[in-house]
């Protein structure tokens, strides 16, 4: 393949900057296939910071796939509140499931079949952690080699993973799980999304064409940009003798299963009408959360109701329960300080 012979040259000076530069994090002590998942998972779309803080504490409570297979799913689920897309944890908790009964998959195919496995996630797990050449192959990686090759093939679609997948698969070292992160701190700490690249670091900036060219930012080349959808909702903090309603979300769909308070579309305005009658408005605040392919522009109602008034609601609880036993996502935030 074009390029396999670069590459393989420049995979040592690569792995060396890795183990003097790597950074100290939970996922990277006592790993295990098991562990691997959880963390690769917690990692999909989700910035290391974020996982940082949650990932011991998931592990303590589930140290095992089997601990994890005979677990609640509303357990689950609150263990990965912050996390956001919950639909993770359904599937880790399946996969944990599966792994219960038949094993850990021993194969990338076999990794690739359990849920919320795709191909980077595989490939993440079976090099970190089953020691098999299968690159992970993502955004930053692709920064990394479309820079490294100056090549200016569009990111968006299917075709650059395809073909990068392939020629790194070529170049393994025995260290496996060394290359698949060390492209990963590589994209995160050096040669990172937003900004300008900090070459001066860069085990490879006396091999990256990108830089010898001095176009560094010509790469990636991507196709149209999708714009994400903008939707307008009323979210209300319904206050009844000092208990709160909560709606559980329908079991399809974004947030699926979650719990959240009552909410619909502005414009539909039936529940803004009907808060408006039947409670007390006390305080309005607008919010904004930014899924993958949506985003949420809120205006939250905090309000109480009459002792006797019935809301169409789920179930009513107070502040501590919801703080300790909901799984209520973070495009929720903002309205967790009216919880009192
Ligand atoms: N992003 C995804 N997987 C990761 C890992 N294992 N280490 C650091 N960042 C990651």
């Amino acid at each position: 393949m074009d390029g396999r012979e670069e590459l393989r040259a420049a995979v040592p000076p690569l792995l060396e900057w890795f183990r003097r530069n790597k950074r100290d994090l939970p996922w990277r002590t006592q790993r295990t296939p098991y562990t691997a998942l959880v963390a690769e998972l917690m990692l999909q779309q989700t910035r290391v910071e974020a996982v940082k803080d949650r990932y011991n504490e998931f592990l303590r409570r589930f140290p095992t796939a089997e601990s994890l297979a005979e677990a609640d799913e509303e357990e689950v689920l609150k263990y990965w509140e912050g996390l956001g897309y919950y639909s993770r944890a359904r599937n880790l908790h399946a996969a944990a499931q599966i792994i219960a009964r038949e094993g850990f998959p021993q194969t990338w195919v076999g990794l690739r079949s359990l849920p919320g496995v795709g191909d980077y996630t595989a490939g993440a797990v079976a090099s970190i952690a089953l020691g098999l050449p299968t690159p992970a192959v993502d955004g930053n990686v692709l920064r990394i080699l479309t820079r490294f090759f100056a090549d200016g093939r569009k990111i968006d679609g299917q075709g650059a993973k395809t073909y990068f997948s392939a020629l790194l698969a070529e170049v393994y070292p025995p260290e496996t799980a060394d290359l698949t992160e060390a492209l990963m701190e590589l994209g995160a700490i050096v040669c990172v999304p937003n900004g300008p690249p900090a070459c001066g670091a860069c085990p490879w900036s006396g091999l990256c064409k990108a830089h010898l060219m001095g176009r560094e930012e010509d790469f990636p080349v991507r196709g149209e940009k999708r714009a994400r959808k903008r939707e307008e909702l009323d979210v209300f903090v319904l206050r009844r003798d000092g208990l709160y309603a909560l709606c559980k979300r329908p079991g399809k769909g974004l947030l699926a299963g979650l719990w959240e308070f009552p909410n619909e579309p502005s414009a539909e305005g039936k529940l803004r009408g009907w808060v408006l009658k039947n409670g007390d408005l006390l305080a309005t605040e607008r919010a904004k959360h930014v899924f993958t392919h949506v985003e949420w522009h809120m205006t939250g109602y905090l309000a109480t109701l009459p002792s006797a008034c019935a809301a169409e609601n789920d179930v009513w609880a107070s502040a501590e329960e919801i703080r300790s036993r909901y799984a209520i996502p973070s495009a929720f935030k903002a309205f967790m300080k009216w919880l009192e």
